[in-house]
């Protein structure tokens, strides 16, 4: 998966974040060139990379879908997308007007579930990010339990040379073991081959 989540509030706006799109496409097009077959699930407007099938969605829920449905014969799940953990209760129809005399607004959000933590498949090896302000490395190992992961791709988005929105990414990977392995400042498809390098010793 790659891109931010957006999460309507009325015809016009959304909840979103920053993310580009750029890591998942290149852990799209790094799977493709190591001879996977690729189902990329993108809220992008990058350009479709070649060789691999790509749908494009909006919202968590409709990413969700998407997603639980090709679950059922990947082998393998990468959630780079940055999915919003929360939606607006209620979406207006029409496009919300100001109250004059209103300095204030408040909007009710409601969770969404969480993607990768709800699938389940035995044989399936879910690689999830860990997007962290702070506490990298403990935040990302408590992702890893917390959502049933193979791996954890701890993403310091501090870092002013990487994270969102750059051609370059600083990681740390942690497996089931809780061993963290810091791959410094990568480009987004060395980091997407290190991350597939993994995967692929996951899948014996
Ligand atoms: O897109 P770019 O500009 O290239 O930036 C890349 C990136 C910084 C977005 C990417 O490298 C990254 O860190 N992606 C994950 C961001 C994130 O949402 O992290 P999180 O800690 O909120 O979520 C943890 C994991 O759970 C993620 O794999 C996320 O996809 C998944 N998740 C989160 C919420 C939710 N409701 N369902 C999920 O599956």
């Amino acid at each position: 998966t790659a891109g931010g989540t957006r999460e309507a509030i009325d015809p016009v706006r959304f909840l979103s974040n920053h993310s580009s799109g750029k890591m998942g496409y290149a852990i799209a097009e790094a799977a493709r060139d190591r001879g996977a077959s690729v189902f990329l699930v993108s809220t992008a407007n990058l350009p479709d990379p070649v060789g691999v099938d790509i749908l494009r969605v909006s919202s968590t829920a409709e990413m969700q879908k998407v997603v639980v449905k090709q679950c059922e014969t990947a082998d393998v799940l990468l959630m780079a997308a940055a999915v919003s953990d929360w939606r607006p209760a209620d979406v207006a129809e029409q496009k919300m007007k100001k109250k004059s005399g209103e300095d204030k607004w408040n909007l009710s959000l409601v969770r969404n579930s969480d993607i990768v933590g709800s699938i389940e498949g035995k044989k399936l090896i879910k690689v999830g990010f860990a997007a962290e302000s702070q506490r990298l490395k403990q935040n990302a190992r408590k992702k890893l339990k917390s959502k049933g992961l193979h791996l954890v791709v701890g993403n310091d988005i501090t870092a002013e040379d990487s994270g969102f929105g750059s051609d370059n990414n600083r990681v740390v990977l942690i497996g089931i073991d809780g061993r963290a392995e810091d791959l410094g400042l990568l480009t987004k498809y060395q980091t997407a081959y290190r991350i597939l390098d993994k995967v692929v010793s996951l899948l014996g």
